[in-house]
């Protein structure tokens, strides 16, 4: 059974590998389908945007596909950058210093923030599944650790004491928001038979 994963981003995709290695399934992403049109992501919450790229990507490819539509809510800045968390800024490194900029002035208590990762798959034969999985932490005032992607290095995750890019792979995937999210879908799999 094969699998697209709807995504061409290398983060989340090994992120997305690991987590779903125990399954017996090929796992595909966008990169085996080049010819595949851009997907315009227009919907107003991470779950439409979630469905709507995974519905094109199993149209195009005919495989089930899984798409994970994700990002970070900022209490302070209402939600922002929330789903135009990808396009905040044009690099990484110039989202986390915006978003670090933007907060300057903001008190310790009032920096909370989460990640959010709406999942969706869709088969070629218009079944649809979907959660979503959150993980809660708060923004540092700089940059810290050189692991994970995005805005790993300025989200604070209490419990362990260290921002997302000072974490291992494994600690991140196992209290992250796609970690929650990938163990429910994997759950579903396995009870539902969910990729026939
Ligand atoms: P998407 O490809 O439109 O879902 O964009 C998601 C964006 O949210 C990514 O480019 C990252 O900037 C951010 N993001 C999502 N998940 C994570 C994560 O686990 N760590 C850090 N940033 C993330």
């Amino acid at each position: 059974m094969k699998l697209v994963i709807a995504t061409g981003n290398k983060g989340k995709i090994s992120e997305i590998r690991e987590l779903l290695n125990d399954i017996p399934i090929d796992i595909l992403s966008l990169t085996h389908f080049p010819g595949m049109p851009e997907i315009i992501e227009d919907g107003a919450i991470f779950l439409d945007n979630a469905l709507i790229k995974a519905r094109f990507t199993a149209k195009f490819t005919g495989h089930p596909s899984l798409a994970d539509d994700s990002g970070l809510e900022v209490d302070a800045l209402s939600g922002k950058p929330g789903v135009l968390s990808a396009r905040y800024a044009p690099t990484t490194e110039e989202r986390n210093y915006k978003l670090l900029k933007e907060l300057e002035s903001v008190p310790d208590h009032l920096r909370t923030a989460r990640f959010v990762c709406a999942l969706a798959l869709a088969r070629p034969d218009g079944f649809e599944w979907s959660t979503t999985g959150t993980c809660e932490g708060s923004i540092t005032y700089s940059v810290s650790g050189d692991g994970g992607f995005g805005y790993d290095p300025v989200f604070y995750y209490q419990p362990l004491g260290k921002t997302f890019a000072e974490l291992s792979r494994e600690e991140k995937n196992s209290v992250s928001h796609r970690g929650k999210a990938l163990r429910a879908f994997k759950k579903a799999v396995l009870a539902e038979n969910l990729l026939k």
